[in-house]
C-alpha cells in the first residue's frame, strides 16, 4: 500500500513550489500525498532559516511530532528545505527527526525514507550545482487553484552579508526556457490564471543552448506571449540587475503585471554597503523613478529591516526617509537577525540592542501603514483589473480579488467565481485593503 505524506512548508514561495516539485516526486514512487496531518505515515516540514523565529517555529513543531510519534509508532518526520541544509547535523539530533535532506536532494528523498524502515535515520545535504528538477510538473494539491509558482533559477550568488540563502541553497542556476514554458502551458491546461515566475534574483536568470541566449526580459516575454490569457508575475527582483530592458517589457505587455518587488533592505549608503547589497541609494531612486517614469500605476513593493550592525539613528533615518520619497504601497518590515555562518555573522558586530531594534521596527511599520493608506486613498474613483480568489473571510456574499498593483479588492457580486477576471471601481479603502464596486470595462 502506498505511504500517505504530509507535507507542511513554511518560509518563502520558492517553498511552497519546492514542496509540489517533492510531492511530485513521491507520488511517482509510491507515496500518496495527503492534505491533513491525522492519517499520515510520512509528515515533512520544509523549512525556512532566513531568520532565527523562522527556525524557532520548527523546533516547536517538532515537539509537537515527538509526542505524536509516541501515539503512532510507525510515523516518520522528516525535515527537509534552508533549515535542513544549514543544521542538518542537530535536526537529526532530535529524537523526532528521522530523515533530512536539503534543496538539492529532492529527488533522493524515496529512497531516503524508505531506508528508514532499516537504518535508524538517513540524510542527504549534498549540493548539486545542475540540480533545477528539470522535467518534474509541480503536484498540485487542489484542482482549485488558480495561481501558481514556477522557480526560473535556484540558489544565490549574492552573498549579502546578512543572509543564509547562498549557504544553504548553493550556487545560481536558471532553469531551461524550454522546461519553464512546458511548465506555464501545464498550469494553463489545468485551468490556473496567473503563473509567478520565482528565483532569489529573477533579474539574473540566464539560459544558453546551442539555438539561443536567453536573459529574463526575453523569458519573460516568451512567458508572456505563450500565455496571453494568464497574468504573469515575478519575484524576486535585486535592485542591481533590474534593467531597462525588462522595464520597459512590462510596459508592453498588458498580461504582465504592473507591479515589482524591489527590496531595498536600508536607505543608508553605509548600511547598504555593509550588506554588501552592491548599489547606493542613489542607484535605486534612479531605478524607481525609471519605472514610476515607464509604468503609470506601477504597484511597488520592498523588503527592509533595521538594526543591521552599523544602523545608528541617522542611518535608520535614511531608511525612513526613502520609503517616503518611494511610497510603497506595501512592505514586508523585519528586524535584523544575525545568521550564523554569514559574513555579517563573522565580520560585524549585531551592535543594535533588542529594545532599539523593536522601537525602529515598530516606527517603520507605522510610517508605512500612513504611506499604504495615502496609496489606497489615492486609487479611490479609479477602475482596477481585479483576478478572483475567492469568497471574502467575513461573509460568503463578498468576493475578493488582486489587482495588477497585487492590492487586495472587496466587493460584491453575484453569479462569478475565482479566476474569473472583472473590473472594480473603489469606492473605499483601509491600509489594507480596498472595496470596490464591478463596473465594466
Ligand atoms: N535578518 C533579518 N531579515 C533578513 N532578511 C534576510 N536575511 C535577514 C536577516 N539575517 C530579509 C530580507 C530579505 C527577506 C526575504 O528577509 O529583507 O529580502
Ligand atoms: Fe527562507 Fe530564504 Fe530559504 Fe526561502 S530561500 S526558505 S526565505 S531562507
Amino acid at each position: 500500500m502506498d505511504k500517505k505524506v504530509y507535507i507542511e512548508t513554511y518560509g518563502c514561495q520558492m517553498n511552497v513550489a519546492d514542496s509540489e516539485t517533492v510531492l511530485s516526486i513521491l507520488k511517482t514512487k509510491e507515496f500518496e500525498p495527503v492534505v491533513t496531518i491525522d492519517n499520515a505515515d510520512v509528515v515533512i516540514l520544509n523549512t525556512c532559516s532566513v531568520r532565527d523565529n523562522a527556525e524557532q517555529k520548527i523546533w516547536n513543531r517538532l515537539d509537537f511530532l515527538k509526542g505524536l510519534k509516541r501515539r503512532k509508532k510507525n510515523l516518520k518526520v522528516g525535515i527537509i528545505g534552508c533549515m535542513a541544509q544549514r543544521t542538518a547535523d542537530k535536526l537529526l539530533e532530535h529524537i523526532a527527526v528521522d530523515f533530512v535532506a536539503g534543496p538539492d536532494a529532492y529527488r533522493s528523498l524515496p529512497d531516503l525514507i524508505n531506508e528508514t524502515d532499516i537504518e535508524l535515520k538517513t540524510h542527504n545535504t549534498e549540493f548539486d550545482i545542475e540540480e533545477t528538477y528539470s522535467g518534474i510538473v509541480q503536484y498540485k494539491q487542489s484542482d482549485k487553484e488558480i495561481s501558481g509558482f514556477i522557480p526560473i533559477t535556484r540558489g544565490c550568488n549574492n552573498f549579502c552579508s546578512y543572509c543564509i540563502v547562498p549557504y544553504t541553497r548553493g550556487r545560481e542556476r536558471s532553469s531551461s526556457y524550454t522546461d519553464i514554458i512546458h511548465e506555464v502551458k501545464d498550469l494553463e491546461e489545468k485551468g490556473y490564471k496567473e503563473v509567478t515566475l520565482l528565483g532569489q534574483n529573477v533579474n539574473s536568470y540566464f539560459y544558453e543552448d546551442e539555438y539561443r541566449k536567453v536573459d529574463f526580459p526575453t523569458l519573460i516575454q516568451m512567458v508572456a506571449d505563450a500565455v496571453p490569457n494568464m497574468r504573469i508575475r515575478f519575484t524576486t527582483s535585486h535592485p542591481k540587475d533590474i534593467s531597462d530592458d525588462l522595464i520597459d517589457t512590462i510596459a508592453k505587455y498588458k498580461n504582465i503585471c504592473n507591479h515589482i518587488h524591489l527590496p531595498v533592505q536600508s536607505g543608508s549608503n553605509k548600511v547598504l554597503k555593509l550588506m554588501n547589497r552592491k548599489y547606493t541609494r542613489e542607484w535605486y531612486l534612479d531605478r524607481i523613478n525609471k519605472i514610476k517614469e515607464t509604468i503609470p500605476n506601477c504597484g511597488l513593493s520592498s523588503d527592509i529591516f533595521c538594526g543591521f550592525s552599523g544602523e545608528g539613528e541617522e542611518e535608520f533615518q535614511e531608511t525612513l526617509s526613502l520609503m517616503q520619497e518611494v511610497e510603497y504601497d506595501s512592505a514586508f518590515m523585519f528586524k535584523y537577525s544575525v545568521r550564523p555562518g554569514t559574513a555579517a555573522a563573522k565580520k560585524l558586530e549585531d551592535d543594535v540592542p533588542e529594545e532599539v531594534k523593536v522601537e525602529r521596527l515598530n516606527r517603520m511599520i507605522a510610517l508605512q501603514n500612513e504611506t499604504s493608506l495615502k496609496s489606497n486613498k489615492n486609487d479611490i474613483g479609479k477602475t482596477f483589473e481585479v483576478l478572483i480568489e475567492g469568497f471574502s473571510k467575513r461573509s460568503k456574499e463578498q468576493l475578493f480579488g488582486r489587482t495588477q498593483q497585487n492590492k487586495v479588492v472587496v466587493f460584491t457580486a453575484e453569479g462569478l467565481s475565482r479566476g474569473d477576471i472583472v473590473f472594480v471601481e473603489i469606492t473605499e479603502v483601509s491600509s489594507a485593503t480596498l472595496k470596490g464596486k464591478i463596473v465594466k470595462p
